[in-house]
């Protein structure tokens, strides 16, 4: 019987709210399956068949840590150099380099000051960063240093920062989730906004994301042709993947490819937690 090990956080034992029935279909598919956490010292993962991150949302601030435990374990879904390279949304410059429509991103590293829009909205926040956490909303000028206060706490912390214009249509029509298994499109989500005007979500806060408000999609032509487009520009093989794409006059635009530890929301599709788990048993058998 193959063994998958699903990894998680020390906070999150039993994962994300979808942990349970994803751990109920792995073991209707006939895996042997429990969750641990990444950073548990007891865990052998070279016992594993497979080793699939799932809710490891504790990384963003201990990535080197994150990224060395990921090379050790010997078959790991995704593969290391995938979410060495997704786990820094600088990722999303290359993925604009070969054309796919992505939310216009500008880096700042530590000891760069940020420039910022002085007649727009904008969002600043940390470029490897998961759960809205260390993001942030800010207008025009008036805001440049509430902005540049911001941006110091993340620098000083090490970080990179990344300012995007913030992209307003989101305010009606939400975020659009795309979830694919092995090359599969699965099934979708509405997330809604998650930066009302004036937000400036805490850097450092004890918790690992901030309430999202979740529910089932059906993708428009545009999106499924961009979520499609964003996937055949990988060249790794990947188990599953989530694409977020927001609504803008000209059609949606990339905010997000998560290949890392993305929530799959498994309780917005019946018969998603099933296709997962088909996937992650042809993989733990390969
Ligand atoms: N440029 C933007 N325009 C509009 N909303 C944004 C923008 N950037 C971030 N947001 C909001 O903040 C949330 C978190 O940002 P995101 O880039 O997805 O980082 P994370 O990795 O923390 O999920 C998004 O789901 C979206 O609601
Ligand atoms: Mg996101």
């Amino acid at each position: 019987v193959p063994s998958v090990v699903l990894a998680t956080c020390a906070d999150l034992p039993d994962g994300d709210d979808d942990g349970p029935e994803l751990l109920a279909a792995c073991r209707g598919v006939g895996l042997t399956v429990e969750w641990r956490a990444w950073d548990d010292p007891r865990v052998d993962w070279a016992a594993a068949d497979l080793v699939v991150i799932r809710s490891t949302w504790d990384y963003p601030a201990r990535r080197s840590e994150f990224l060395e435990w990921a090379h050790r374990v010997p078959r790991l879904a995704n593969p290391a150099q995938l979410v060495d390279w997704n786990s820094d949304k600088r990722y999303l410059a290359g993925l604009a380099a070969v054309g796919v429509p992505t939310v216009p991103s500008r880096f700042f590293a530590p000891g760069e000051e940020i420039t910022a829009p002085d007649d727009a909205e904008y969002v600043v926040k940390p470029a490897i960063g998961s759960g809205s956490m260390g993001a942030a909303r800010f207008a025009g000028a008036a805001d440049l240093p509430g902005a540049r206060a911001h941006a110091r706490h993340l620098h000083d912390a090490g970080r990179t920062v990344l300012v995007q214009p913030y992209l307003a249509d989101v305010d009606a029509s939400g975020e659009t989730g795309l979830v694919y298994f092995a090359g599969r499109y699965s099934h979708a989500i509405r997330k809604g906004p998650m930066l009302p005007s004036g937000t400036v979500n805490p850097v450092d806060g004890r918790s690992l994301f901030v309430e999202e408000s979740i529910t089932a999609r059906t993708p428009s032509a545009a999106e499924q042709e961009v979520g499609d487009r964003v996937l055949a520009a990988l060249d790794l093989p990947w188990l599953y993947a989530r694409v977020d794409l927001l609504p803008t006059g000209g059609g949606p635009v990339l905010i997000e490819l998560e290949v890392t530890e993305p929530s799959l929301f498994l309780n917005t599709s019946p018969g998603s937690a099933g296709r997962l788990a088909e996937a992650i048993a042809t993989w733990a058998a390969a």
